[in-house]
């Protein structure tokens, strides 16, 4: 059976094509909308939205392109219609709805954060080996700080994750207050990893002592803007200082809880996924940590295609509905 994926949940437009009997990608495509946000410093959803109308057609037609494929090969459909901008995830369900509707195939809707814990079976796709379950996942991204326990394929159970910001955001407001272009998360991990001395990590930031396995940033956010204020930002050095500062107090508080929930669930294994996975200095602290490819750390429709996949070799694929009562069912 092959699959079309697509994601629209933020503001990438993300398309892929799964072979579930060669258990092959066929295909993949992300157009990102950050070069629109970047005068905004942030996500616009309304404007989101209009750039998944233009860029998400053309990566679907990419992956036609790249696996030689026409739409009427498609056996199946997949997007993600939750959690994310409504407007975005709209987008994204009605034009799948459309292209199902179009060759007369069915369509199914997943979880944006279902599909991000279970990236690292991405490996399986490539022949290589993924990690051993039961897992313990820390999904972590501009939306979402959460933690899971993953007993096996499609089986986990939420643990905790952030009462206020989400790591990547917390990343991003530090930039912004620092004045560096959005998404700052990539900028400050660059400029922490290829300019900072142990000396700059060494701001004493506050690390939430929330309990359990929550997370908290919005402090972290307090502390540098008083920082800040009592700082000459045109020194670069002490500009430095703080972004290397920040991204060590978000690193620690990620570490703490991941490998207290590991710990707590017994799990052989710890898994990191999101777009802050991609991030250096994580990498290195947590080092036993296994990380999938930054491509698929950050939103993709690889990881909607898998988890389709995933559900079908489960004899779990259910086809979502075409009519209207689908809506007023609460379906999406
Ligand atoms: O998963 P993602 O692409 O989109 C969603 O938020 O769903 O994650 C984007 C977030 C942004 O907040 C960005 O600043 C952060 O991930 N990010 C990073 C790095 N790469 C992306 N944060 C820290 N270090 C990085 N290398
Ligand atoms: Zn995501």
């Amino acid at each position: 059976m092959r699959i079309l994926a697509v994601d629209t949940s933020c503001d990438d437009s993300c398309a892929a094509i799964l072979d579930t009997q060669s258990w092959k990608l066929l295909a993949e495509s992300v157009y990102s909308h950050t070069a629109p946000m970047k005068k905004f410093g942030g996500i616009v959803p309304e404007i989101a939205s209009r750039e998944h109308l233009k860029a998400l057609p053309l990566a679907v037609e990419d992956c036609l392109k790249q696996s030689g494929l026409n739409l009427e090969d498609i056996d199946w459909f997949a997007v993600t219609n939750r959690p994310g901008l409504i407007g975005a995830l709209l987008v994204g369900v009605s034009y799948i709805k459309a292209l199902a509707f179009a060759v007369q195939k069915p369509f199914s809707v997943f979880n944006h954060i279902e599909a991000h814990l279970f990236t690292p079976l991405l490996a399986t796709l490539e022949g290589k080996e993924s990690p051993a379950f039961p897992w313990t996942a820390l999904v972590v991204s501009g939306g979402h700080t959460e933690l899971f326990h993953v007993k096996n394929t499609l089986d986990f159970q939420w643990l905790g994750g952030t009462v206020d910001d989400a790591a990547g955001e917390a990343f991003d407001k530090v930039g912004k207050l620092l004045e560096l272009p959005y998404p700052a998360g990539p900028l400050i991990d660059r400029w922490a990893r290829e300019k900072a001395t142990e000396e700059d990590r060494k701001i004493p930031f506050p690390r939430s002592k929330i309990e359990g396995l929550q997370f908290s940033f919005s402090g972290l956010k307090t502390a540098v803007a008083l920082k800040i204020q009592k700082t000459d930002l045109s020194q670069e050095t002490e500009k430095l200082a703080i972004l290397a500062s920040a991204q060590e107090a978000i690193v620690d508080t990620l570490i703490e809880k991941t490998r207290k929930a590991a710990l707590e669930t017994k799990s052989s294994q710890i898994v990191v996924t999101g777009g802050v996975a991609c991030n250096s200095r994580l990498r290195e602290k947590l080092h036993e940590a296994h990380f999938p490819a930054p491509k698929h750390c950050t939103d993709n429709a690889a990881m909607v295609a898998l988890l389709a996949g995933l559900y079908a070799k489960e004899g779990k694929l259910q086809p979502s509905l075409w009519t209207a009562t689908a809506h007023s069912t609460g379906e999406f």
